[in-house]
């Protein structure tokens, strides 16, 4: 029986309409932004394997960082114990984070990693005797993620609509001013706002202006609330600067990291928080513990690669190729603007093609990917949304290689 078949047997993937969705791909091996199937294809990673891969696949570094790790200390629980992998990466994030973020949560994914953000602003606040500020603040095509809280902050989506039983409700505002309005309204209510500075990501791909994320920093402090950052797509280099806020120059309260943090290899989720933050969970009073923990809270072997990725950042220029690359996806996607809107940031560049029924279930989605899987390129357009979001390390040749390709589909 072929992988395909055994696949069709017993799994049930993401995101995935089981009855009509194309047979998986099934990937063999995979090696920079190529991945191999077992029935002799090479295809291109153009959306970076959901968004998670940086410096390429099986890269030699990474490989071995995550070999010497094995050896040494595969797994520890993490309540009472530490370990040189955990404190090193931590040293090594708050050196590199926005100032003032110096206390780092660990937790198992981008999901995760936006739910302890919600738990450890709404704690604050109770701890500090203002159980009252409970509510979150959000943007309109926000994407947080798929656990409850990660989803009730995001858009009201068929991503979420048949979970709304489980969700509580968010602020969900259209921008700044609306935003002022809101925090305005209602004084002493709101623990935090939480946005994805710069790149709406799994909403459309919007971006935004540098004075947009300025601008919630300054509204969150005079209104007293806490600025959380979803920097789970946007860090580690994918917007063109090391984290999305630096755009911006601004330092939010918590930022929520994953996706890129391992470089693509192991699910690690971290959640960053301020020193006056942290502060408000020590006391004599137990209960005021952050309670929150996952088994595999602070992984030995996804540290180990996550400070050999940030290795990468410091000994081979890899914002300069982010940089290098924003510039051939701006030349490439130019010939694109006569089809719809086009947005490029960092490593990221999207078209938002015309259509009559914009959104995620656009069926001009699957039809595009479809083609793109022909000529060797893996695309998953957000519906009417072409987005090409590939490793760093896609050389000059492949990146023009799959523009052509992307050119001649659209076109
Ligand atoms: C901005 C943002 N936050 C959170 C998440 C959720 O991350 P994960 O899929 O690792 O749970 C995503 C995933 O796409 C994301 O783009």
């Amino acid at each position: 029986m072929s992988l395909i078949d055994r696949d069709r047997a017993v799994l049930w993937h993401p995101y995935t309409q089981m009855l009509t969705a194309p047979a998986p791909l099934p990937i063999t091996r995979a090696e920079g932004v190529w991945l191999y199937t077992e029935d002799g294809r090479r295809i291109l990673d153009g959306i970076s394997s959901w968004w998670v891969n940086i410096h390429g696949h099986s890269h030699p570094k990474l490989n071995a960082a995550l070999a010497a790790q094995a050896r040494e200390l595969e797994h520890v629980v993490f309540a009472g114990c530490t370990h040189r992998p955990a404190v090193e990466l931590a040293e090594r994030l708050v050196e590199i984070l926005p100032q003032g973020l110096e206390r780092v949560f660990y937790s198992d994914n981008g999901s995760t990693a936006v739910e302890v953000a919600l738990k450890m602003a709404l704690q604050y606040w109770r701890n500090l005797g203002q159980p009252d500020r409970k509510k979150f603040t959000t943007l309109h095509n926000a994407y947080h993620g798929d656990t409850v809280g990660a989803m009730s902050a995001s858009e009201d989506s068929v991503f979420t609509r048949a979970f709304s039983t489980m969700m509580f409700p968010v602020e969900r505002v259209h921008g700044l001013e609306d935003m002022e309005n809101r925090l305005r309204d209602a004084p002493d209510s709101i623990a935090a706002v939480l946005i994805e500075p710069m790149l709406q990501g799994a909403g459309g791909m919007i971006v935004w202006p540098a004075e947009v994320v300025a601008g919630v920093r300054r509204l969150c402090d005079e209104y007293n609330t806490l600025m959380i950052a979803d920097e789970v797509l946007t860090g580690f280099g994918r917007t063109g600067r090391m984290f999305a806020c630096e755009h911006a120059d601004i330092s939010p309260d918590i930022t929520c990291l994953s996706k890129g943090l391992t470089a693509g290899y192991l699910p690690l989720g971290v959640t960053a928080a301020t020193s006056t933050i942290y502060d408000a969970f020590l006391s004599e009073d137990r209960a005021k513990t952050f309670f929150h923990g996952h088994s595999y809270t602070a992984n030995p072997l996804a540290c180990a690669v996550a400070i050999a990725s940030l290795d990468l950042f410091r000994d081979e220029r890899v914002l300069a190729s982010v940089s290098r690359l924003e510039q051939h996806l701006r030349d490439g996607f130019e010939p694109l603007r006569a089809l719809g809107n086009v947005r490029v940031i960092g490593g990221v560049a999207a078209v938002a093609l015309e259509s009559d029924k914009p959104g995620y279930l656009d069926g001009i989605g699957p039809r595009l990917a479809a083609a793109f899987l022909e000529r060797g390129l893996l695309l998953r357009p957000l519906g009417n949304v072409v987005y090409f979001m590939p490793p760093y390390c896609i050389t000059e040749s492949e990146t023009a290689w799959a523009l052509e390709q992307i050119v001649h589909v659209l076109g």
